[in-house]
């Protein structure tokens, strides 16, 4: 298959790990015989100090005619001084607005081989398989902003329409999966939950195969915790979705584990066209140090094979050698515990190992 493709390794640990998934990429290219072109194209603080702007319009319209977007990460404390509109972040919630990428999903499972990882006891991981569907591209994150020095503002607005298709995606994942579909909200303060929750009701609260019910947010935050392994399918609006999967992130045991794919309705010859991004920051803690967890980026580079460009054997691949480096050893520093750990280009050429192997 000819695929055109763009990395935006971004800022802080997101070069290191973007490097890591374009790695994969090429070995895949290699190994089933495709031919992947990658462009790398500057995004976040990286392209505001190229060009003034977080998404440079060259960078926007490679993004467009791809068939699909791996990213690193974005922000960093060089930036944080800036505007809210002019933040390397800014950059990454117009590139997903722009390219109506609406649907995030956000897989949380726990590796077999690292199991010890997790702060959570074994019998509570066990069997925890979470699909979280977040709402991208609405809500209080692009709602009206006002700032002023004594008084702020940032304006929550959903409209029928944007829930109705997140959560008729949602639903379809959920008959996919084991029929279980739990919608977040906060419908007992916030009126935009209100219309949330009628929506949901409306769209999947009779359908056959999908067993549905509603949690508000802060019992969400603590069953994530008590019992992971109660959920299948999470449907939840924009910043609850952000905050959730960080939380559960942790039940994986890093936080550099988890993938994500952003999707919207658009498609291309060979699947849908998508943002594909591991869940976590720019880490400028650690940043430059080459002891990033790749895993989160490689592991979204599955998710790109799979639903951009419909290579299912190839996904499968990756996620078979991510299961494989891990289980012979292969740790990162956040998930080494008292193992020596890899810097980021090890654990990544373990990874292509165990691919090639
Ligand atoms: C994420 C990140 C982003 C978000 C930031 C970098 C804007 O936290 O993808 O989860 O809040 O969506
Ligand atoms: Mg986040």
């Amino acid at each position: 298959m000819k695929a055109q493709l763009v990395a935006l390794p971004g800022d802080g640990i997101g070069p290191e790990v973007a490097a890591a998934g374009v790695a994969v990429l090429n070995a895949v290219a290699n190994q089933f015989g495709h031919d992947f072109e990658i462009n790398e194209h500057p995004m976040g603080g990286a392209a505001i100090d190229a060009t003034g702007d977080p998404l440079p319009a060259t960078t926007l319209s490679a993004c467009r005619e791809a068939d699909a977007v791996l990213l690193g990460a974005v922000g960093g404390p060089a930036w944080a001084d800036r505007p809210l509109g002019q933040r390397p972040e800014n950059g990454l919630l117009r590139l997903r607005s722009a390219l109506g990428l609406y649907a995030n999903l956000r897989p949380v499972s726990v590796y077999a081989a690292l199991r010890d990882a997790s702060p959570l006891r074994p019998e509570r991981i066990e069997g925890v398989d979470i699909l979280v569907v977040r709402e991208l591209t609405g809500g209080i994150y692009f709602g009206d902003k006002r700032e002023g020095t004594d008084e702020a503002e940032d304006v929550c607005r959903y409209t029928r329409t944007e829930i109705e298709r997140i959560v008729r995606l949602a639903a379809e994942l959920a008959r996919s999966r084991r029929g279980h579909l739990t919608s977040v909200d906060k419908a007992n303060v916030l009126a935009t939950s209100r219309l949330w929750r009628a929506t949901v009701d409306a769209v999947a609260g009779s359908l056959e195969d999908v067993t549905l019910e509603h949690l508000l947010v802060d019992a969400t935050a603590m069953h994530l915790i008590n019992a992971p392994a109660r959920f299948d399918v999470i449907v939840t609006e924009n910043l609850f979705g952000d905050i959730l999967t960080d939380e559960a992130a942790t039940i994986a045991g890093s936080l550099g584990l988890l993938p994500s794919a952003s999707l919207g309705d658009a498609r291309h010859e060979h699947g849908l066209r998508g943002l594909y991004e591991p869940i976590h920051g720019s880490a400028p803690d650690i940043a430059g140090q080459g002891i990033a967890n790749p895993v989160g980026t490689i592991a979204s580079v599955a998710m790109l094979l799979r639903h951009s460009l419909a290579l299912e054997t190839e996904a499968a691949a990756v996620e078979a050698a991510l299961e494989r480096a891990l289980a012979a050893g292969a740790r990162t520093a956040d998930i080494a515990g008292d193992r020596p750990a890899l810097s980021t280009s090890d654990m990544a050429d373990a990874i292509l190992s165990a691919l090639a192997g």
